[in-house]
């Protein structure tokens, strides 16, 4: 497990965003993250690489919105990278959450089974959840599924999908980024203490591969 410190939270997206182009331009499949973190990432890492079409585009978790909608994981990364950049259009595989959650994971499970994940960026929630994970749920203790139905732990309330353990488990790279204050205790739960099932950040690790944690100063605080 790497930990990468950084200065503060425009450094710790422009080194997410440097793991991203890299990914890009080596062809790899990224797995993207939702939530607030990354659009500094994804931004950057726009700037820095307008040829993504090489890359294929997964996603770690989603709410079951349409894919304009705001609180869109999709809608997130399409802002802030996949419609500055060129990509490739079926090498966008998004979960499709209008579809509801079951219907979504299900139909999500079948396209993911036969690809390989190479990067897989996630964030942490103070409360220690990651991708749709969330402290003591269920979809914890998925073995076989990659992708199932998740309550929501915290707002926004609305069905989501998650890739499961085994899923996220699989990528050569696991990086987590999380920045600030308000993630400081999480962090310190999922990298520095024994792995539990209150903190799901903890349990997901790249199974073969590398994990990174990339932080800024404020979030590795208790580290
Ligand atoms: C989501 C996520 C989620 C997110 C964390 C951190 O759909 O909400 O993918 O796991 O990464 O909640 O979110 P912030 O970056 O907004 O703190």
């Amino acid at each position: 497990m790497d930990v990468v410190r950084t200065a503060d939270a425009a450094a710790a997206a422009a080194a997410a965003a440097d793991l991203l182009v890299s990914a890009a331009r080596t062809g790899l499949q990224i797995t993207l993250a939702g939530g607030s973190t990354p659009r500094a990432a994804y931004e950057a890492a726009a700037r820095a690489e307008h040829d993504w079409s090489a890359a294929g585009f997964w996603w770690g978790d989603e709410r079951c919105v349409p894919p304009d909608d705001e609180r869109s994981n999709y809608r997130l990364a399409a802002d802030a990278l996949l419609d500055r950049v060129h990509t490739t259009p079926p090498s966008i595989h998004r979960i499709r959450g209008e579809l509801g959650a079951e219907a979504a994971a299900r139909a999500y499970e079948e396209e993911l089974r036969p690809a390989r994940l190479d990067l897989v960026l996630l964030g942490i929630g103070p409360d220690g959840h990651t991708a749709s994970l969330f402290p003591k749920a269920p979809t914890l203790d998925e073995t076989e599924r990659l992708a199932v139905p998740a309550e929501p732990g915290l707002a926004p309330l609305v069905e989501r999908v998650t890739l499961t353990r085994p899923a996220l488990a699989s990528a050569a790279h696991v990086v987590f980024l999380a920045v600030g204050e308000d993630k400081a205790e999480a962090v310190e739960r999922a990298f520095a203490i024994p792995p539990d099932r209150r903190t799901p950040a903890s349990l997901v690790r790249s199974r073969e591969g590398r994990t990174t944690a990339i932080l800024d100063r404020a979030a590795a605080a208790r580290l």
